[in-house]
């Protein structure tokens, strides 16, 4: 069995890193086009870095969760199985490698990874950015920018994710909206390809209406029940 798993803000929302678009989300409360798009970068690279150093605090600060532990588990019973987990991820934190995941792909980037804006060489780093910061690859001051995905850019991996979607016997969407594409497409794709689809969210997303299998409740509770059902019964 290989089971294409993408996981959205919803996942990591127990463990106390806020979710983008719901009630007090961070997008309610900053302007995605001051903070997020290489165009607010150039306008002011202070504010940007302001903004993401204050997201790398949160997140030193942060624990994984039993929907973190139950994918963890999902991917070494699978492997024991014979079967894999393509673990693809929205998210920038590393909560899903803290709970013990080996795969982990991050469509978004990771904020515990910093990148050249001049030379786009990446280097990992938990330290606060700021305008000092010198690449070592290309000698450059003054570009260092945290290695996210920002709108208008485009996703990493994507051939990747393409063929592990075309590979899968299972498609599964935990905790995101289901608002910002590519990622939001994935389940259409997979239906395309005859590949069954589940959503497992707090409550329907934008996409509900497209899948076969609808799981709702706080994911330290469904995706844990969710994983022991596949477990169990194959
Ligand atoms: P959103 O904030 O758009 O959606 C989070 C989803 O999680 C919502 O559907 C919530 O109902 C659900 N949710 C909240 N708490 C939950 C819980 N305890 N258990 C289960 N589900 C819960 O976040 P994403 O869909 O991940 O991009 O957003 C996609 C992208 O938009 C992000 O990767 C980010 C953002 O702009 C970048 O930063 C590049």
């Amino acid at each position: 069995m290989k089971i294409f798993v993408l996981t959205g803000a919803g996942v990591s929302a127990e463990s106390g890193l806020g979710t983008f678009r719901d009630k007090d989300g961070v997008w309610t409360q900053y302007d995605l086009n001051e903070v997020a798009t290489p165009e607010g970068f150039a306008r002011n690279p202070a504010l940007v870095r302001a903004f993401y150093n204050a997201r790398r605090e949160n997140l030193a600060g942060a624990v994984a969760n039993a929907a973190h532990d139950a994918l963890a588990r999902l991917e070494a019973g699978l492997a024991a199985r014979g079967g894999a987990l393509f673990l693809c991820t929205q998210n920038v934190d590393d909560l899903h490698e803290r709970a013990g995941s080996q795969r982990v792909i991050h469509m978004h980037g990771e904020l515990a990874v910093s990148r050249c804006h001049a030379c786009q060489a990446t280097w990992p780093d938990t330290a606060p950015l700021t305008a000092e910061i010198v690449c070592e690859a290309c000698g450059r001051e003054g570009a260092a920018r945290p290695h996210i995905v920002w709108f208008g850019e485009i996703p990493l991996y994507m051939e990747e994710i393409e063929d592990a979607l075309s590979e899968a016997d299972l498609f599964v969407s935990i905790g995101t909206s289901g608002s910002v594409y590519p990622a939001a497409g994935f389940v259409e794709m997979a239906r395309a390809m005859g590949v069954p689809t589940c959503e497992i969210n707090l409550e329907p997303s934008a996409n509900a209406y497209v899948f076969d299998e609808k799981l709702y409740g706080p994911a330290s509770e469904t995706v844990p029940a969710w994983v022991e059902r596949v477990l169990t019964q194959g």
